[in-house]
């Protein structure tokens, strides 16, 4: 097995900078419409053949250093009783938004295996599958960006009931959070248990948040994720938010081994906040990959550049790839990656 990811995530010494690319499964690949076409996007979540298949695609077409299980990060709320749909064109959907103690009490907590036994049983696929490649990371959204979708109902343009919830029902929005908590711990040791080798933690949306209010209505609870997790094993826990520049201070407090940075900051600056406590993950813009060549080898060169003195680094796009986006370029960012880091070495 190729334990280049892993070992950049525990700050250990690699021959090379490892990357994956997060939602490298997904549309802008060919062979993606073609399995995707056959199906809606939460019947391909639950089908684990298929899953599976997605999984692998980017491993084989890009070369990347670790695979990222195919699902949603709102496949868990669906079970805990919030009615979902994907729409084309407008995204997830939660039909009835959670606003009041009514709603909130009638969520319950999934059981991985009994409720979600299709996420654990495209996992175990995988792990066979991928048991001489590279490692598998799973995956949850944090409790915020959870939050997010079932009280706005859907994606959101200021996020006004999320906070007015944090802000005139705090006891409220907490007994909703703490649900979601215990949801995603459930679930993320469910993942554990049926083989992932790493985790990846998405806060979305954790840069629409004021410091103050990060302070109590997310950070907390990511904090209580991974130490349950750290309770019942050493994997690799990378956590990611999103236009997080401002709250990097705190991030740090989550005791996540990996934080996943966006294009926003320079890496020089963090790795000097961070000071060899975690490893680091990111950061080219998306973007990035509509660079002509030469342009686009510049940039992954000032990326690296940029992460030398990091206790590890892990290179990845700092949000995901776009639809868009020409699977060649990817391909070709996979490469450079790979050679320029090694002639640093
Ligand atoms: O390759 C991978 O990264 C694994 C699969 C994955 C998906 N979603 C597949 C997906 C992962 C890790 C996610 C996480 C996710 N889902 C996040 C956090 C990451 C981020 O981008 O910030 C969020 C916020 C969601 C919620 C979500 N799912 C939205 C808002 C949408 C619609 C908009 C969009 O990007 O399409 C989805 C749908 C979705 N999730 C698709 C895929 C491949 C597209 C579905 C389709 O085929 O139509």
């Amino acid at each position: 097995m190729n334990t280049t990811f892993l070992k950049a995530c525990k700050g250990e010494k690699t021959d090379y900078t490892p990357i994956w690319i997060m939602r490298q499964a997904g549309r802008y690949l060919p062979e993606y419409h073609t399995i995707r076409s056959k199906c809606t996007f939460l019947e391909l979540c639950k089908n684990p053949e298929q899953a599976a298949a997605v999984t692998l695609q980017p491993i084989d077409i890009l070369g990347v250093d670790a695979a990222i299980l195919f699902s949603d990060i709102l496949v868990p709320l669906e079970k805990m009783g919030a009615a979902l749909e994907f729409q084309e064109k407008r995204g997830p959907i939660f039909l009835n938004p959670i606003r009041d103690k009514n709603a909130v009490d009638k969520l319950g907590i999934p059981d991985p295996e009994d409720d979600l036994g299709y996420v654990m049983d495209t996992i175990r696929i995988l792990t066979k599958e991928l048991k001489d490649r590279v490692p598998l990371i799973g995956f949850s959204g944090a409790p915020f960006t959870l939050s997010t979708y079932l009280i706005e109902g859907g994606s959101s343009k200021n996020y006004i009931n999320t906070k007015r919830m944090i802000y005139e029902a705090p006891d409220l929005y907490k007994a909703l959070m703490d649900k979601i908590t215990d949801c995603t711990i459930e679930y993320l040791k469910g993942q554990v248990a049926a083989g992932v080798q790493a985790l990846q933690i998405f806060d979305s949306w954790a840069g629409v948040l004021a410091p103050c209010d990060f302070e109590v209505a997310g950070i907390p609870y990511v904090r209580r994720i991974i130490s349950a997790l750290k309770e019942v094993t050493d994997i690799p826990i990378i956590y990611f938010a999103n236009n997080g520049a401002t709250l990097l201070d705190q991030s740090l407090t989550s005791n996540a081994d990996v934080l996943g940075l966006d294009w926003r900051v320079n890496l020089q600056e963090v790795i000097k906040k961070v000071d060899g406590k975690v490893s680091l993950q990111g950061n080219m813009d998306p973007l990035a990959l509509f660079l002509p060549d030469n342009k686009l080898e510049q940039r992954v060169t000032n990326v690296l550049e940029q992460a030398k003195g990091a206790r590890g680094h892990i290179f990845n796009l700092g949000h995901g790839i776009v639809p868009e986006t020409d699977p060649a370029k990817a391909k070709l960012a996979v490469q450079l990656v790979h050679e320029i880091s090694k002639k640093m070495r």
